[in-house]
């Protein structure tokens, strides 16, 4: 059972200090700064063949296949994509001999997640699987994988699983890139910030005290925006679907960049907005996104890193730490776990049982 926890949700976000070590243990590489996982069955060669990565889940799944999209094009520079695989196999895809299919599923039962893996098998393509539960269908179904080694879980919403996707995503594309042109250098780089990681997951957890009355606002909204760009984007969709999933409230995710597109329109003094701003390239950029929401008077809560300075915007700061840029998304996405949390108990939902909502859909 939960044992002390009120949910299994809250004890499974914070058991991820300790699940995420266990995605990486014995398969990172210091000494040439690489990953190896022997389960992908896979030898340089057949890595170095690989020409274009398409990446395939449903939910939460889907939307962190979109941030092993981004790590696998910045790390190893092969075009990557994530898509819904409820809806790939619709639209009778094409299949290439050198595109390297990854399933990611942390039951391995999703069956639409399944007949998209077999789509890509019965045409020839390799797939490999992201998968948490061992001997399961999709595990079964594919040519190989990486194992997520979460342990099991239980709420409905998906949080130690889905970081141990984003590091089995991270794992892929170093060794993708290094069998490329990612230099010996930032192999280490990555290989030293993987290693930092859960302790900072465990520093991130540290500030749940300083979130519950911020989610608290944020459920008394009847709609939200998350916003991000480029590597934050995805932080965004995975931030508004667990919003959605278990507080029940109406949360979109936008690209900062659309709002003044569109968007816009909708702000106003009762509709928050969650804004992904790490220190990056882009923060310049995000914070004048900031100055027309505020304008707007609309309330703002950042995530963002101690450097960035908000100039005189009123919003709620959350800070976590920074690891490498590449890796920050993982550690941006633990704080809107904990907001989701929080919101939907202050609502008195049933946290690990959304409704309407089961924790694999095993049936067409
Ligand atoms: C959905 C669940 O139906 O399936 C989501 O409600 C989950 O929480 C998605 O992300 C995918 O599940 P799995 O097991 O394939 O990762």
């Amino acid at each position: 059972d939960a044992g002390d926890h009120e949910s299994y949700m809250r004890k499974e976000i914070l058991e991820q200090p300790t699940t995420a070590q266990a995605v990486l243990r014995g398969r990172l590489d210091d000494r040439f700064g690489t990953a190896h996982l022997g389960g992908l069955d896979m030898d340089a060669r057949d890595l170095r063949a690989v020409r274009r990565v398409k990446i395939l889940g449903c939910g939460s799944a889907y939307y962190v296949g979109q941030m092993g999209a981004a790590l696998i094009e910045e790390l190893a520079r092969i075009p990557a994509d994530a898509e819904a695989a409820s809806e790939f196999r619709y639209r009778d895809p094409v299949i290439e001999p050198d595109t390297l299919y990854v399933a990611v599923s942390q039951s391995g039962e999703t069956i639409d997640t399944l007949l998209a893996v077999q789509e890509v098998r019965r045409k020839g393509g390799r797939c490999v699987g992201l998968v948490n539960v061992v001997g399961s269908a999709i595990a079964r179904e594919c040519d190989g994988g990486i194992y997520l080694h979460a342990g099991p879980e239980v709420a409905v919403a998906s949080t130690k699983a889905l970081t141990n996707m984003f590091l089995a995503f991270a794992l892929l594309a170093l060794q993708l890139g290094r069998v490329r042109d990612l230099s010996i250098a930032d192999g280490k780089r990555l290989v030293a910030g993987l290693e930092r990681l859960p302790a900072q997951i465990e520093e991130v957890l540290a500030i749940e005290d300083d979130l519950v009355e911020v989610a608290h606002s944020l459920a008394e909204a009847q709609s939200l925006f998350f916003i991000g760009r480029v590597r934050g984007f995805p932080v965004a969709r995975e931030g508004a679907q667990k919003f959605k999933e278990i507080s029940y409230r109406h949360a979109e995710a936008y690209q900062t960049s659309e709002l003044k597109h569109g968007p816009l329109a909708l702000i106003d003094p009762g509709v928050p907005t969650v804004a992904l701003v790490p220190h990056d390239e882009l923060t310049e950029r995000n914070i004048g996104a900031l100055h027309e929401i505020a304008a707007r008077s609309g309330p703002l809560v950042v995530v963002t890193h101690e450097e960035v300075d908000l100039g005189g915007i009123d919003a709620r700061r959350v800070v976590v730490p920074r690891n490498e840029p590449e890796l920050d998304p993982i550690l941006l996405t633990i704080p809107l776990q904990l907001l989701a949390y929080h919101a939907a108990q202050h609502l008195g939902h049933d946290i690990d049982k959304p409704r309407n909502l089961a924790k694999s859909v095993t049936v067409e």
